[in-house]
């Protein structure tokens, strides 16, 4: 089963893969820059995940549809102690990313298809957090079951999460947002530790904002940031500890 889901590549990705052209600059950038950085899931993960990196780091952050990755080079650039793995299946996305480096980034490992896949391959408590900001909404209902958020994705962070370990959601939408709260609060392994609405209306800490959430306050909508602990509760292997089945 394990192995099935590694292979497929559209478990949990159902947007476009790719848009314009890419100009020479970014094609360069993707033939140069990506195949060093990219992780080779055909070698087993190692237990260290830091060793992935080529400097030494205290720990791991995933950032999960980094779009262009802006937050993702500014995480990268404030926290270089921390190693980060960046995952974006649009090709365009990845290629403005990669661009971006100046080479010299020691911290940084990519994948450039599903999360789901890279989830699998990660080692058990390996991971210190997973952020997922400004995810496809996908609004309507006969869509919602492709929302990167759901049980057997919860069931994957709550995997690779050390325990203490944080996941943090940001989105505009409404509906996204307690979709996120239900099944979070739903599964053992989550804590929701907010205790006053700051906890939610305000961006995390040292936060550079994201392409996305730019477009959402410029067309009048308002950002909710959730963080959720990974308790110490235990993992479940390959099968859903979430009550939530929406
Ligand atoms: C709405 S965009 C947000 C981009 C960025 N986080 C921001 O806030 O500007 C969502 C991104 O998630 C990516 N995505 C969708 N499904 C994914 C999956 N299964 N694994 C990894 N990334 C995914 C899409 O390619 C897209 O770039």
């Amino acid at each position: 089963m394990a192995q099935q889901r590694r292979n497929r590549s559209t478990e949990a990705f159902f947007g476009r893969r790719t848009g314009k052209p890419l100009r020479p600059k970014q094609s360069a950038a993707m033939a140069d820059r990506l195949p060093v950085l990219k992780l080779d899931f055909s070698k087993a993960a190692p237990a260290d995940l830091t060793t992935l990196f080529a400097a030494p780091v205290d720990s791991v952050t995933l950032e999960i549809g980094f779009g262009s990755g802006e937050h993702l080079l500014h995480q990268m650039a404030t926290h270089e102690q921390q190693g980060f793995i960046g995952v974006e299946p649009f090709v365009n996305g990845m290629a403005k990313f990669v661009t971006a480096l100046t080479g010299q980034e020691k911290n940084i490992r990519l994948h450039d298809d599903d999360a789901t896949q890279l989830l699998d391959w990660l080692p058990e408590s390996s991971v210190g957090s997973v952020d997922l900001l400004y995810p496809d909404p996908w609004p309507k209902q006969r869509h919602w079951k492709r929302r990167f958020v759901k049980p057997a994705n919860l069931d994957r962070f709550a995997r690779v999460l050390v325990p203490g370990g944080r996941f943090r959601f940001a989105s505009d939408i409404a509906h996204y947002v307690n979709w996120t709260l239900i099944h979070c609060r739903a599964h053992s392994a989550f804590d929701w530790l907010a205790s006053s609405a700051s906890d939610w209306r305000e961006p995390f800490a040292g936060w550079p904002g994201t392409r996305y959430e730019a477009k959402a306050l410029r067309e009048g909508r308002t950002p909710a940031y959730l963080t959720f602990v990974r308790n110490h509760a235990p993992s479940k292997l390959g099968e859903s500890v979430c009550n939530a089945r929406q």
